[in-house]
């Protein structure tokens, strides 16, 4: 029997707050947006503190999780929290002109030295960042010229694109994850590989129905979006479909009026938008998680995070790996280099 728990019981089990403890292993949170990646951290025992520039992510990361985010415009030199197990984080990648000025790890608009220079300062044992898939593809010479400094830091350094709906989310969301460490990291097992939770799972009865400030699409922008949809040679109109995993929830399609944004059909046959709740739940946040400031500014802090449900997953590797001993492991590579 295909058994799997109704998909809010799930998150809520999933992503309870552990009673906290003394031995917690403490994780600096890097660009820390409202907390996504850092739910899933707390939710596995960790306590996360948080660096973010926005005084509403950071309002809604203290107003969710335990421990704090300090506000602050981070920079390679910024003061940080001392004796930390792990530096996690989202750092912002500026993205390449094709023309040149690759400044690469001087760009002092980029978020990628100031991650790095905190690993250099406060060499944790264990390091994990979050990107766009893209950064593999389009700013390849700039990803490798990170993984070498950290190799040069002393750290063997692997990384996956991992895709949320095997980890329980309801959204076929892809993202690279990079993760710096000393030996014995096991990328976490998928949870979800043949019957993923899908968006009508998540929106529940939400999915059929209007709340009263339901931004409902008007006809031009029903036109508009035919024009896209005809001019990017999309097959199945792009409406959400309940059957399945929804598509990439973006900042840009909660928040923007695009062709590309996200829209419910409604059994009369009109179409809106989504609310904050629905985005959240799309990116698997509890029910409880409270977003802070303006709407566009929830969209904006929903449409960025790391789904707590995946984080919660890599979390949980990240802590096999520090309980583990993986300095055993680092003998061993070092014996088996010594036989070789
Ligand atoms: C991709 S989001 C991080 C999402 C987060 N990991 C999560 O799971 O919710 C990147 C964040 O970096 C923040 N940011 C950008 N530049 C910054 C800076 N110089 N100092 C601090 N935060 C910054 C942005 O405001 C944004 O919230």
């Amino acid at each position: 029997m295909d058994y799997k728990l109704p998909y809010l019981d799930f998150v809520e089990t999933e992503l309870q707050l552990p009673v906290s403890s003394n031995n917690e292993h403490l994780v600096i949170d890097l660009f820390a947006g409202c907390g996504g990646l850092g739910l899933g951290f707390e939710a596995v025992g960790f306590k996360t503190i948080g660096y973010e520039i926005l005084e509403d992510a950071c309002a809604t990361y203290r107003h969710n999780l335990p421990s704090t985010c300090h506000q602050i415009n981070l920079t390679p030199s910024s003061d940080l929290v001392h004796g930390v197990a792990a530096i996690i984080g989202g750092p912002p990648c500026q993205p390449f002109s094709v023309n040149g000025n690759q400044l690469g790890l001087k760009d002092s608009r980029d978020g990628f030295p100031t991650f790095i220079s905190a690993v250099e300062r406060y060499s944790p044992q264990i390091v994990l960042f979050e990107n766009v898939r893209g950064m593999l593809f389009r700013n390849k010479l700039y990803f490798e010229e990170i993984v070498t400094y950290l190799q040069n830091l002393g750290y063997i350094v692997e990384w996956e694109i991992l895709n949320a709906a095997h980890y329980g989310v309801p959204q076929k969301r892809e993202r690279l994850f990079c993760v710096a460490h000393k030996g014995g990291w096991r990328w976490p097992e998928k949870t979800h590989l043949y019957s993923p939770y899908t968006t009508g799972d998540a929106l529940g009865e939400l999915a059929f129905t209007a709340p009263p400030d339901s931004k409902f699409l008007t006809k031009s922008m029903d036109e508009y979006i035919k024009k896209y949809e005809i001019a990017s040679k999309c097959i199945n109109p792009r409406d959400i479909h309940l059957n399945i995993p929804s598509r990439t929830v973006t900042c840009r399609n909660l928040c923007g009026a695009t062709g590309d944004m996200l829209r419910l059909r409604l059994p009369d046959g009109r179409r809106r938008r989504l609310t904050v709740i629905e985005g959240a739940r799309l990116q698997s946040f509890p029910d409880w998680f409270e977003f802070k400031g303006s709407e566009s500014n929830q969209f904006n802090q929903i449409g960025n995070a790391v789904p707590p449900l995946l984080g919660k997953a890599l979390a949980r590797s990240v802590k096999a790996y520090l309980n583990s001993g993986y300095k055993q492991s680092e003998e061993k590579e070092f014996i088996l280099k010594r036989a070789r």
